[in-house]
């Protein structure tokens, strides 16, 4: 199969309706990471996308609308609070989980009772959500437990020959996937930390905490049990403190005839500047520039064989939800491999 990119038209968009009401895949961007889409209601095109993922079969998908799309014809909104939160925040980078009415094909939720919906922001996955004006089952665009893509190129070198078109809107602005928000409890509840954080939640409508403050601790999330999700080099990860070990891990590499590469945030790139010259990919001096250069910057690392990095410094629940995934990319140093 020939994989085309190209840029959000009417002729590509025409197409791009065209293979999903076929019940074929079609990658498209969003404001946090491009999606892979399928036909929600079409059994066959969602077990597809677990297929050209590899994706485990527990782990359930969004299902992604357009912001003037009924969602009351796919869930039962139960309580007020989740219409509050709806009207505060969509279109916008968060999920929210429903009880489901079962429309949806069941691979959807992995025969779970619930639905989650996400309405996104970006013009571009409106534009595409609104040309085929159904609700499209989409994962993030990578193939399963590698980095999460966020622009085209990252999308055709997993998907190359596997899918037909990917729509290319450009980089991804947020850079991390959205805040997955369970709405069918007596209060909201954060499953997947994100962009819109349980303090915003809080400002709306009084209350919301985070799925794993919960001390009995069922998995609510499927998705958050999977702990890798790497890119295709070696990572390392070192303490703030331990800049000497750092440098010694970055020379051994080079000695031994690898490409290293430092994955620094502002203050540990000052700190490394005195103690020489090196290879450095920006991570970003804000907690919103790290959400936006994590996965950008994992890729860039693609280009070496060694990523190192420094634990994040965690000043805002917003560098929380970056370093849920930050965690998962790294290997810690004392970690046996
Ligand atoms: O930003 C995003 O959310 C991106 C873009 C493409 O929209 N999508 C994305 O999808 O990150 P994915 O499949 O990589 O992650 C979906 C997450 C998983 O953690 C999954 O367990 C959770 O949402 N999820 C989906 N349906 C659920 C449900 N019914 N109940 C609880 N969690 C659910
Ligand atoms: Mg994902």
């Amino acid at each position: 199969m020939i994989t085309e990119i190209k840029k959000i038209d009417k002729k590509s968009l025409e197409q791009a309706k065209k293979i999903i009401d076929d019940g074929g895949l079609v990658a498209f961007p969003t404001e946090t990471v491009y999606g892979l889409g399928a036909l929600a209601t079409n059994d066959e095109a969602v077990k597809g996308i677990y297929a050209a993922k590899g994706r485990p079969s527990d782990n359930p998908l969004i299902v992604h609308v357009h912001k003037d799309y009924d969602i009351t014809s796919l869930v039962d909104i139960d309580s007020d609070y989740a219409v509050k939160i709806a009207n505060a925040f969509l279109p916008a980078p968060l999920t929210m989980v429903y009880k489901s009415k079962g429309v949806v094909s069941p691979t959807v939720s992995c025969g779970l009772n619930t639905l989650a919906i996400r309405v996104p922001q970006s013009p571009a996955a409106q534009e595409f959500l609104r040309f085929v004006n159904a609700p499209i089952a989409a994962p993030s665009a990578n193939i399963s437990k590698h980095t999460s893509p966020v622009t085209a190129e990252h999308v055709f070198e997993d998907f190359n020959g596997k899918i037909p078109l990917i729509l290319d809107g450009g980089r991804c602005e947020g850079g991390i996937e959205s805040t997955v928000l369970d709405v069918t409890g007596d209060i909201p509840v954060i499953l997947r930390k994100g962009l819109i954080t349980a303090e915003m939640i809080k400002k709306a409508v009084g209350e919301c905490r985070y799925a794993d403050e919960k001390v009995e601790g069922v998995a609510k999330s499927p998705g958050m049990k999977y702990s890798h999700y790497r890119p295709h080099a070696k990572t390392l990860l070192f303490g703030r403190y331990e800049t000497e070990k750092a440098v010694n891990a970055y020379n051994e590499a080079l000695k031994n005839g690898l490409k290293p590469v430092f994955l620094l945030d502002g203050e540990m790139r000052l700190k490394l500047e005195k103690l020489g010259s090196f290879n450095v990919l920006n991570f970003g001096d804000t907690d919103v520039e790290r959400a936006a250069n994590l996965y950008e910057m994992l890729h860039e690392g693609e280009n070496y064989d060694l990523i190192i990095s420094f634990a994040l410094d965690i000043k805002s629940e917003l560098d929380l939800s970056v370093n849920n995934r930050f965690s998962k990319a790294f290997y810690s140093v004392d970690e046996k491999r």
